[in-house]
């Protein structure tokens, strides 16, 4: 059997990661991981009282499917809870296990390819302006029927940054050995026929 193929992409939200993890995933025939979803299910149980280190040890697969956790609301909560260790380290073994499956996968997160996998064979960090990220994110909110002002998401964009990427813990950055992608000016295709060049690029021939 081949080796498992584990591709990291890393970023800020709402830069494309998402999107471009999926089409990559499909590309490669690999399985993706959205890692924010652990973090979302974490924060969301938060909201309705639960202690976060005891919601991330609890965590199953199944909650990830749980709905709702799309929300502004759940992204904040999801950024707060990311600042504990505990919380980190209780996830860690769940995506480990998703990056290291039969073929491998692509895990999308803040962390991936400098703490969860540092070891992957192929690593992007994708980026674009804050204003460019809250526009795309308001679009996407709007269009789900979110009551939200351009102002607000930007506000809520730039928070989640700043949290992300000043906490002690695993904080947003990139891999040293990651190939940077900035989406700002590019259209969707674009990005993702960068991606999977890049990742061709260290994707041995099968
Ligand atoms: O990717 P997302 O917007 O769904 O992530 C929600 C929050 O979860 C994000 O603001 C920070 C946290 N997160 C993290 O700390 N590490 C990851 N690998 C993924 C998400």
């Amino acid at each position: 059997m081949t080796a498992p193929f584990t591709i990291a992409v890393d970023g800020p939200a709402a830069a494309g990661k998402g999107t471009i993890s999926k089409a990559v995933a499909e590309h490669f025939g690999l399985a993706h991981l959205d890692t924010g979803l652990l973090y979302r299910v974490v924060g969301a149980k938060t909201l309705t009282g639960t202690d976060a280190i005891a919601a991330a040890l609890a965590l199953r697969a199944e909650d990830l499917a749980a709905a709702n956790l799309r929300t502004p609301e759940v992204a904040q909560a999801a950024s707060k809870v990311a600042v504990i260790a505990e919380v980190r380290a209780a996830l860690i073994d769940f995506q480990r296990a998703f990056a290291r499956r039969a073929g491998g996968a692509v895990l999308d997160g803040r962390d991936i390819g400098t703490v969860i996998c540092p070891q992957a064979e192929a690593k992007l960090f994708v980026t674009a302006s804050a204003e460019i990220r809250a526009h795309r994110r308001w679009l996407e909110l709007t269009e789900t029927g979110h009551d939200v002002t351009p102002d607000e998401v930007l506000t809520d964009v730039k928070a989640r940054d700043e949290r992300d990427t000043n906490r002690a813990e695993a904080p947003l950055k990139p891999a040293r050995d990651a190939v940077q992608i900035d989406t700002s000016e590019m259209s969707i295709a674009d990005a993702i026929s960068a991606a999977i060049v890049a990742v061709s690029d260290k994707r041995p021939q099968r």
